[in-house]
């Protein structure tokens, strides 16, 4: 039967993430940098079995129940409190609501904001599956070139100055810290400029903020954007899956009130609400300090396995690749000679070398250029970092030198 016929317009606008392509190539002798995983250790597994006895010994009744949408309240006291500690001021547990990982509250983004052919903004590169996410919705997505410092805000405020007669731009989709793939953690003087820029032209601004929390580079973490928002104008999102474990799939939002009663609708007819025992474990979690405990820990783990992925370039890397130094996230944006194409030398790479990675290609909102790939270096263990390094080596001085 051809299910075709009957898919939805919307349907044909989902694609296949190259990630899970990519897995199932991978066989046990692969050592995958593909993946975006945290490190297994730094999951604090016996806490959370201790923690989930006590939830469910003494308050089963209300842990295993149906909940608000909104989000079980003890945990966005919390959160307002975790965040408060990092400059994030709302008002109340009101401005919080709890959703199944940021993946959800990008979904929910598209679908309260995003009419066909409004345009809407990233960086470029940007999180391949947050692009996935808006695409559903039909946005025409304009991506901003990065430097070393962030989104370039001088070309930012040039597309924005030439949409103003074109059309509703609805809002920016940045990860000002760690960015996703790049590595790249935003200046602060280019967060000043964004949240500048985002009030002149009267645009919204959505900070997702993963990896805020285990930044490891010297000192803290440049502000975050929320921190510094005096308009109601930026949709903060943050997620236990770097703080905790990916598996609670529990993440939130901070924005206005008005912001979180939209999202709350559109969430209601999503999945009525986020796990509630897992809601209870994570605000038990914080309330007992284990999260702020553990993210040192995580810090340790991260800045330890980028620094050996780092030495391991150096080491092994030909001449014209170059690579980010990241203080924040979970990966390094390698750029080869423009000569190569990643998305074709990932055969290669897997087959005859044994070493995967994700091309760089669909992380542009445009796919324009071939010659990037993204590197984890959080999942595989410092004998793989470097095994698996020295064999990307050797697969791209084969690929250079095949012959055509
Ligand atoms: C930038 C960014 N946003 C959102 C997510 C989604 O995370 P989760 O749904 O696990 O909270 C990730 C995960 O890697 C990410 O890197």
């Amino acid at each position: 039967m051809n299910i075709g016929r009957f898919l939805a317009e919307r349907t044909r606008l989902m694609r296949a993430s190259e990630i899970r392509e990519l897995l199932k190539w991978i066989t046990e002798n692969v050592i995958s940098f593909g993946g975006g995983m945290p490190d297994p250790s730094s999951f604090p597994a016996k806490e959370i079995m201790e923690v989930t006895r006590e939830i469910l010994s003494t308050k089963a009744d209300k842990a295993l129940q149906y909940g608000t949408t909104n989000g079980v309240a003890e945990l966005r006291e919390e959160l307002v409190r975790f965040m408060g500690k990092v400059g994030i001021k709302v008002e109340g547990p009101e401005d919080v609501l709890i959703t199944v990982g940021s993946q959800e509250a990008l979904d929910i983004i598209g679908r309260v904001f995003i009419n066909p052919g409004d345009y809407i903004i990233t960086e470029s590169p940007t999180y391949l599956a947050a692009l996935q996410a808006f695409r559903i919705y039909g946005p025409r997505i304009i991506g901003i070139p990065m430097d070393e410092e962030g989104m370039r805000v001088d070309v930012l405020e040039d597309t924005l100055r030439k949409l103003s007669n074109e059309g509703r731009v609805k809002f920016i989709y940045v990860i000002p810290t760690g960015q996703n793939p790049t590595g790249i953690t935003m200046s602060m003087e280019r967060r000043r400029a964004l949240l500048d820029i985002a009030s002149k032209y009267d645009v919204l601004i959505v900070e997702d903020d993963p990896y805020g929390y285990i930044y490891f580079g010297d000192g803290e973490p440049p502000s975050r954007l929320k921190a510094m928002d005096s308009e109601g104008r930026v949709i903060y999102l943050s997620t236990f899956s770097k703080i905790a474990a990916p598996g609670l799939r529990l993440g939130w939002v901070a924005a206005s009130r008005e912001v979180i009663r939209w999202f709350e609708l559109a969430k209601q007819s999503i999945d009525l609400h986020t796990s509630t025992l897992n809601q209870y474990i994570a605000a038990e979690l914080l309330r007992r300090g284990i999260i702020e405990r553990n993210i040192p820990r995580i810090k340790e783990i991260y800045r330890t396995k980028r620094d050996l992925m780092l030495q391991a370039l150096s080491q092994y890397m030909p001449e014209g690749v170059s690579w980010t130094k990241p203080s924040a996230g979970m990966f390094i944006w390698l750029t080869v000679p423009e000569n190569i194409d990643t998305g074709e030398m990932l055969e290669i790479a897997i087959k005859k070398y044994g070493v995967a990675y994700v091309p760089g290609k669909s992380f542009y909102p445009n796919e324009e250029k071939r010659n990037n790939m993204r590197l984890n270096f959080t999942y595989p263990t410092p004998q793989e970092i470097f095994e698996g390094i020295r064999r990307l080596a050797l697969a791209i001085r084969d690929y250079v030198q095949r012959p055509r």
